[in-house]
């Protein structure tokens, strides 16, 4: 692998790493299932306010799907962000070096989501101002499911690009992170996944008593509704199944392993029954949508198993990178305390160069008895400073047959271990001592 390897900080985790996956898969699942709804919602508002133009119904459709976009992306967002900071603990230095690549875009990503919680309050508050100039009004949702289509697009080249360490001195920027080999496939899956969630949200919403208040209780119009929306969940699946096929091939091949190939069939699974009682309820002229449970329980545990997949995928294809950082920074951790080692073992050196001769021998064999300023067992070094001064012989002499002067000390006893040149050093030293 000629991928960078940084080094890691060596802090331990808040939690075990087990716990902190767990947590990351169930809020990326929550997360993702309201973003789904979200640019799926905006989506289909705006295509009920283009369908609106001719068949009035559906304008009112598109405001009652207006409605529930503010509080999904809102959902998204605060859900997005448990995620969002898992991912930093558990991936730093690759969530860190990825989102460094393509620095701009990712910064852009706070000034696009203001943008497009501004613009999804005007086009809802502002609804009735503008329904009757329909440029305006469709140009108004059009900005907003483009700004909740880019906004993604950034998120997902973002953790595509972390996952391949081997590409990154080769990326120039979100628009080169963003052609590496299967960011497209994977947009595509997702934009799919947002058509059939949203279709799927809306069959359901468009179901409920308010729904049928809204329309004035015109059953035939309600019908015609939810059969709409029950089509484009039926179309959905299909291409959905087709890119997931397009991404199961096209996946590099250093996160795959058979556990993962079997999970993502697993998760792709669902969709043939559920297609089966999509199209069986399709058929049915009485549009109650029998199955419509059931399919959408299929679809829950499909995404379910989809995002352990994912997670998966991420954990096999980072875990050489991950090794080789853990070892880069156990060897900068052992570099470091070496090299700390080293510069007090030379300080220690230059300690002891720097330290007069004789300052070594006064402390360990004459400083007990003879304190700087103050008389103890012996007199202060100042007396003797005052006695010798100049005279540094006589305190080799003295020390070498120490006689009784003072009539209240006891008497000073001898050092034969020193030698002549040691006693010379004690000597002076004792003089010069400040
Ligand atoms: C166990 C305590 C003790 C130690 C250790 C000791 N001394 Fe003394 N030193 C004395 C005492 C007590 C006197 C005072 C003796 C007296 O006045 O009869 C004294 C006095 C001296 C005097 C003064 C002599 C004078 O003319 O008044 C010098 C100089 C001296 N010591 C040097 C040294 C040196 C050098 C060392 C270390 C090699 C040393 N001493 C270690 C107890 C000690």
């Amino acid at each position: 692998m000629n991928a960078p390897i940084p080094r890691d900080i060596p802090l331990p985790l808040p939690a075990g790493e087990g716990l902190l996956e767990f947590l990351l898969i169930v809020s990326f699942i929550v997360h993702i299932v309201f973003v789904h709804l979200m640019l799926g919602g905006s989506i289909f508002s705006l295509v009920c306010q283009i369908k609106g133009l001719k068949m009035p119904v559906f304008e009112n459709v598109a405001y009652f799907i207006m409605r529930t976009i503010t509080v999904n992306k809102s959902l998204a967002v605060v859900m997005g962000v448990a995620p969002l900071l898992l991912i930093n603990t558990l991936y730093a230095p690759q969530f860190y070096a990825s989102s460094a690549l393509i620095g701009d875009a990712w910064m852009s990503v706070i000034p696009l989501v203001i943008a497009a919680f501004l613009i999804a309050y005007a086009h809802k508050f502002w609804w009735n101002h503008f329904v009757n100039i329909s440029e305006l009004h469709i140009g108004i949702a059009l900005m907003e499911t483009l700004l909740f289509l880019l906004i993604p697009l950034i998120f997902m080249t973002n953790v595509n690009l972390m996952l391949f360490p081997e590409r990154w001195p080769d990326v120039k920027g979100f628009f080169s992170a963003m052609l590496l080999p299967n960011v497209i496939q994977r947009y595509l899956h997702f934009v799919t996944a947002s058509v059939l969630f949203g279709a799927l949200f809306l069959v359901w919403l468009t179901g409920r008593p308010n729904f049928a208040e809204n329309m004035k209780h015109d059953a035939l119009g309600i019908a015609e509704v939810r059969r709409f929306f029950y089509v484009f969940a039926f179309g959905a699946v299909i291409i959905q199944v087709l890119t997931g096929l397009i991404v199961l091939v096209s996946l590099p091949s250093n996160g795959m392993s058979w556990k993962i190939v079997l999970l993502l069939l697993l998760g792709g699974a669902p969709a043939l029954p559920a297609t089966w009682w999509m199209w069986r309820d399709l058929q049915e002229i009485d549009n109650r949508f029998a199955n419509f449970n059931q399919v959408v329980m299929l679809f829950a545990g499909s995404i379910i198993i989809m995002g352990v997949a994912r997670h998966e995928y991420r954990a096999n294809a980072l875990a050489d990178h991950k090794a080789a950082i853990a070892q880069k920074t156990i060897n900068y951790q052992a570099a470091a305390l070496q090299a700390r080692n080293d510069a007090e073992f030379t300080k220690n050196m230059r300690a002891a160069d720097s330290e007069p001769p004789g300052s070594a021998d006064f402390k360990q064999y004459c400083a007990a008895c003879h304190h700087p300023e103050l008389p103890t067992v012996g007199p202060a070094l100042q007396e003797i400073k005052a006695l010798y001064a100049g005279n540094p012989e006589g305190i080799v002499s003295w020390t070498k047959a120490p006689g009784k002067k003072r009539p209240d000390s006891m008497r000073m006893p001898g050092f034969p271990q020193l030698s002549q040149q040691q006693l010379q050093n004690i000597a002076n030293y004792m003089l010069e001592a400040r």
